[in-house]
């Protein structure tokens, strides 16, 4: 991190236009310091939610598509493409296509690619309209109008693999879950789901919930100064990373089973609630200190399990086993 880089002026503009609902009229990009300090600060934020999602599929056995390019749609700095070449290495045989409304963008996003992986192909340009490999989408929804969106999920329609990373806000969480009612027709859906069935956030029942999730922040955000003026500026609470996520693939994909866990579980003194999805819906269960200790001492220590198996009858499924 070099904190000297960053515009603080710039990130104040830009938390404005962000929360204000203006991001998405125009374009935010004045020049390259905005984006270097955008992608210091909210770009590293972000890049640990991708590290989430990524390091979920890696330990699920989930193997990138090889076929076709990948595109950083609304590219940004770049951070959701950086963090797929960190993760599933540069195919020598793709090309990285960079897209935004903002050339200053994409100029910005392939240099630092490029710096990052030397050898990898890239291209600044439209995606073609019948694109076939891989879409990665992060943080681009909110600022989309329903004309805008609409031809996004149209080229969506074409890809092998669609991984797209939003914030874990309810307004964005319901965005996303009625793209993938729009899309999963045409993909298996990978994550964070554990069935193809309906979402079962649609219930009149569930309609106060929303699909959400936490990444983790290095520990080492917290003690720094300089992440303290950030979250200031930002209106974030450090401690906490909520993202909601999708990931959509042509190819068969082995199903996890079990249920999903979904937000933070309520823990009481004698038992906990959490929130679960499963192809029967979305419900609340329940995990009682004396019949599953270890795993209530975990829920009491903020540690939240990806998936579990029924918690009145089974012991969890450790992430690290998925
Ligand atoms: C909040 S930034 C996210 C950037 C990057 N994807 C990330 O996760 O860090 C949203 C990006 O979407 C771009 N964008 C907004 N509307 C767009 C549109 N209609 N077409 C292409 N890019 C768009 C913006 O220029 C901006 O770079």
């Amino acid at each position: 991190m070099d904190w000297e880089k960053v515009d603080w002026k710039a990130l104040e503009r830009l938390r404005t236009a962000f929360l204000d609902g203006t991001a998405g009229a125009q374009d935010y990009w004045r020049n390259e310091n905005d984006l270097e300090s955008y992608d210091q600060t909210f770009g590293q934020r972000i890049l640990w939610k991708w590290n989430y999602v990524l390091n979920e599929l890696k330990q699920r056995g989930w193997s990138p598509a090889t076929a076709g390019e990948v595109i950083d749609w609304g590219c940004g700095s770049g951070i959701a493409t950086r963090s797929y070449l960190d993760h599933f290495g540069p195919d020598p045989s793709a090309t990285f296509l960079f897209w935004d409304r903002s050339s200053l963008a994409m100029q910005y996003a392939a240099r630092k690619a490029r710096e990052a992986f030397p050898d990898i192909k890239v291209w600044l340009e439209r995606p073609p309209e019948r694109m076939s490999g891989t879409l990665l989408i992060s943080h681009a929804l909110t600022e989309l109008a329903d004309a805008q969106l609409d031809e996004l999920l149209g080229l969506a329609a074409h890809a092998t693999v669609v991984i797209w990373v939003e914030p874990g806000t309810y307004d964005a969480s319901r965005k996303l879950i009625a793209v993938r009612e729009r899309l999963h027709s045409v993909f298996q859906v990978v994550a964070p789901c554990t069935h193809q069935a309906a979402c079962g956030m649609l219930t009149p029942e569930n309609e106060r919930h929303w699909c959400h999730h936490f990444a983790p922040s290095p520990p080492e955000v917290f003690m720094d100064g300089h992440w303290a003026r950030f979250a200031k500026i930002a209106g974030v609470d450090l401690r906490s990373l909520p993202l909601s996520f999708l990931v959509l693939d042509k190819r068969p994909a082995p199903q996890t089973g079990g249920i999903r866990v979904i937000g933070r579980p309520r823990v009481y003194k004698a038992h906990a609630l959490l929130l679960g999805c499963d192809s029967s819906g979305v419900q609340d269960y329940r995990q009682t200190k004396r019949e599953q200790p270890d795993q209530f001492r975990h829920l009491k220590k903020g540690k939240i399990p990806t998936y579990f198996t029924n918690p009145g009858k089974a012991p969890s499924i450790p992430t690290d086993k998925l």
